[in-house]
């Protein structure tokens, strides 16, 4: 039997404490290992963590800031981690064969050179990133920066990290991943990707969160290996969105539903006071039927004075034209067979590391044309873009960074993106873990 939702109380990651700071960086020491904790009530779960916990430990930084994790590998099995939406050179990127082996560690060195953004950090093993943070190998990554801070948007207690992911459980609380037995990814009925029936925020199933009558602001992840949601509030009220992938919109944007497919992230602002204390307010996912239907609720527990306000103009956001484009490149996101049988291909290839798909120039304007035969959630590496179309129109809403975008069924989505800062190998792949996992993995690089 699944567990009553709204009985947990939302845990909130611990934020990591720097073991080490100079004038030049902030250290950090995270330690993946597995640990046993209690995610449904009075049963133990096995899981693979940073810190032992899942989510990890949130890491806090600053735009311009160099920040340095050291990631020691205690898990019987290798790891790689990424920083996603991390801004990053190719050396530190987690590049999926990029291994850390049982008992070794290494520093992953990030410049952080790009704006405040809710990021997220996560295991990139090739061929085994879907089972290996459905284990729980992830954690937000905050970068903040002067431009945001200047602003009054809700901050402190009402600045609530909130990652969703779903789950499947056995009887003895276990949460074991389907792959296939011979080989990586899940096969038969999840070829599509790895679905559970458990909704979890912040690792609690459907927990609840004791509010204030008050703006806060919610940073939306998706964590799920294959889950899409559409996250509404019951009774609806409209949600506004400040915040994508890569940091502050030109303007907030009021929204019925707020659509997340894996990896995409939505900062938004929800105003409390627009409910009665003791009012009950749901986040529901219109895309779930039953328990899946459900993520979390807020119960407005009191009055309380608020400052905060959400300004008509958040950010600039340089607008980048695809007429500039040096080069348009085609991708076609289908399924199609890999050395280890059916799988997920781009341009009809499996993923083979150190095969390059394209070599744009640094400082170059590139447009990128990307299909599908069904949905796919397109993640590049190190360059944010911007939505140019979505079957050939223009994206309603104000201009924003990206660096996951979904495909749809049979949908044809034009961005355009410039790539800066470093040079070297970096890899966009479908950020469906499993398609990720059986070959929708490709190479670029960066000249
Ligand atoms: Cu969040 Cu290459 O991944
Ligand atoms: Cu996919």
């Amino acid at each position: 039997p699944l567990p009553m939702p709204f009985t947990t109380d939302l845990p909130l990651p611990s934020v990591a404490r720097p073991t080490r700071t100079d004038s030049g960086a902030d250290y950090y020491d995270l330690v993946a290992r597995t640990a046993d904790v209690e995610i449904l009530p009075g049963l133990r779960t096995r899981i693979l963590g940073y810190g032992g916990t899942f989510p990890g430990p949130t890491i806090q930084a600053r735009s311009g800031r160099r920040t340095v994790v050291r990631l020691d590998n205690g898990l019987d099995v290798p790891t790689v981690m990424h920083l996603h939406g991390g801004h990053t050179p190719p050396e530190h990127d987690g590049y999926p064969t990029d291994l850390i082996q049982p008992r070794a560690k290494r520093d992953y060195d990030f410049p952080l050179s790009q704006r405040a953004a809710t990021l997220w950090y996560h295991d990139h093993r090739m061929d085994y990133t879907g089972p290996q943070v459905w284990q729980g190998l992830a954690g937000f990554f905050l970068v903040r920066d002067a431009e945001e801070e200047a602003l009054p948007l809700p901050s402190g207690e009402r600045d609530v990290p909130l990652l969703i992911c779903d789950r499947a459980f056995s009887a003895d609380g276990s949460m074991p991943y389907p792959g296939r037995p011979n080989g990586p990814g899940a096969a038969g009925e999840f070829m599509g990707g790895v679905l559970g029936d458990v909704i979890l925020v912040n690792g609690a199933p459907w927990p609840q969160l004791r509010v204030e009558r008050a703006r806060y602001r919610f940073r939306l992840l998706n964590g799920s290996n294959a889950r899409t949601y559409e996250l509404a509030l019951a009774p609806g009220r409209p949600i506004t969105q400040i915040g994508s992938d890569g940091g502050l919109l030109a303007a907030p944007v009021r929204l019925e539903k707020v659509r997340l497919a894996p990896g995409e992230r939505a900062d938004v602002v929800v105003d409390f006071s627009a409910y009665p204390v003791g009012g009950q307010v749901e986040l529901r996912n219109l895309l779930g039927e039953g328990p899946q239907a459900q993520v979390m609720r807020f119960v407005v527990d009191r009055a309380a004075k608020d400052d905060s306000a959400v300004p008509a103009t958040l950010s600039r956001v340089e607008v980048l034209d695809p007429a500039a484009a040096k080069a348009t490149r085609d991708f076609q996101f289908s399924s199609g067979s890999t050395h280890h049988g059916d799988g997920w291909v781009i341009n009809g290839e499996a993923y083979k590391p150190g095969r390059f798909v394209a070599r744009p120039k640094l400082g170059d304007v590139e447009v990128w044309r990307f299909t599908s035969d069904v949905a796919h959630p397109v993640h590049l590496h190190l360059a944010h873009f911007q939505v140019v179309s979505i079957d050939g129109e223009r994206p309603a809403g104000p201009p924003m960074w990206k660096d996951t975008v979904e495909l749809r069924d049979a949908q044809t989505v034009e961005i355009v993106t410039r790539f800066t800062g470093y040079r070297g190998k970096y890899v966009m792949h479908c950020h469906n873990l499993e398609h990720e996992d059986m070959a929708m993995m490709a190479d670029f690089e960066v000249i």
